[in-house]
């Protein structure tokens, strides 16, 4: 466990972090672009914390529940139907995608498809995160992502302007994160040329509702898995924490935290689609009975299912970092 902690994805952020000092990002050039908020391309890695529907739909299943009820059913945008977010609306991208000035993240790697006039790519980025299965016993696929986005640039589809104001996302939010095992082989991660990376810490794992329903009814926080989070992350401060054009985002800190204020408080760990069964999945039927039940009011609960956050979770964790992400992006 521990060898796979601090396997790849370490070596993974620390190219990224290479990359950003070597090509620090040139103030006085960006200056020229300081009247448009929108300026910055995103660029979005990770797992369910960040997917805006790259993880095909291949019927109801655990996996895939993303694409059915009850996911989506607080976008009213969107009629309220799901989009391929583990959420009741959206998820951590969406909320970055509004502080850089655009509506949400930038659209899915899985929706492109290059024009015959020009291959290029939407001008707010591209979201490559992929939440794999859903679950966090299944390894995430980041090095397919990173294969994905360098092919797009040997394409032109992204082109070096776009890469030079751009951010990039870096966003686990499961046990997932610590058991990328294979980022470390692809070397050529060095020319992702991003300009600005951000990075969370994992969340405490032992307050997730499928962790907590364990031990102890969502009251509180299993603090033996905890310390697997708080493990991850004091590596991850000590190798990040001062570099250069990388920005830690606390999301461990701010969830603990949030789990005892005021607006989630009641509910604590529970989460708004609580499955019947420890081992069901939010959204599941049997026959045409549902194996789950849905919340009145989803903007009281942190969680949305067994592992991950509601809408109104994310927007209480992206308003807390908000301030330091623009001063850091200097928007
Ligand atoms: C997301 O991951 C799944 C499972 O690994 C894969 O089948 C799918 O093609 C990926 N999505 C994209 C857009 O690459």
């Amino acid at each position: 466990m521990m060898k796979s902690l601090f396997g790849g994805c370490f070596i993974l952020l620390l190219l990224l972090a290479h990359n950003v000092e070597s090509r620090r990002h040139d103030d006085d050039r960006r200056r020229g672009h300081d009247d448009d908020d929108s300026s910055y391309t995103l660029f979005v890695f990770g797992d369910a914390a960040a997917d805006n529907g790259n993880f095909p739909n291949a019927g109801l299943n655990q996996g895939s529940r993303s694409w059915y009820y009850p996911y989506g059913i607080s976008d009213k945008d969107n009629d309220n139907l799901p989009s391929g977010r583990f959420s009741d609306n959206m998820v951590q991208s969406d909320f970055l995608g509004k502080i850089l000035g655009y509506d949400e993240s930038p659209p899915p790697y899985a929706a492109y498809k290059p024009g015959r006039r020009s291959n290029r790519i939407d001008p707010s980025g591209m979201n490559f995160a992929n939440s794999s299965a859903g679950v966090w016993w299944v390894e995430p696929r980041i090095r397919d992502q990173v294969v994905q986005f360098r092919s797009l640039i040997a394409d032109g589809a992204i082109t070096k302007r776009d890469l030079e104001d751009s951010v990039a996302l870096v966003a686990f939010s499961g046990r997932d994160y610590s058991r990328i095992s294979d980022a470390d082989t692809d070397s050529s991660l060095q020319d992702l040329g991003v300009s600005k990376v951000l990075v969370n810490t994992v969340p405490p794992l032992g307050c997730t509702p499928w962790t907590t329903s364990r031990f102890s009814s969502y009251d509180y926080c299993d603090q033996r898995t905890n310390r697997i989070s708080d493990v991850h992350n004091k590596y991850l401060t000590d190798k990040l924490g001062n570099k250069d054009g990388v920005l830690l985002l606390d999301v461990n800190t701010i969830v603990t935290s949030l789990l005892q204020s005021s607006q989630f408080q009641d509910h604590k760990s529970r989460p708004c689609c609580e499955t019947k069964d420890q081992d069901g999945y939010c959204g599941q039927y049997a026959g045409q009975t549902p194996q789950f039940t849905v919340c009145r009011d989803p903007g009281q609960y942190l969680y949305w299912d067994f592992l991950h956050p509601t809408h109104a979770g994310w927007k209480a964790i992206m308003q807390r970092l908000q301030s330091a992400i623009r001063d850091f992006l200097d928007i």
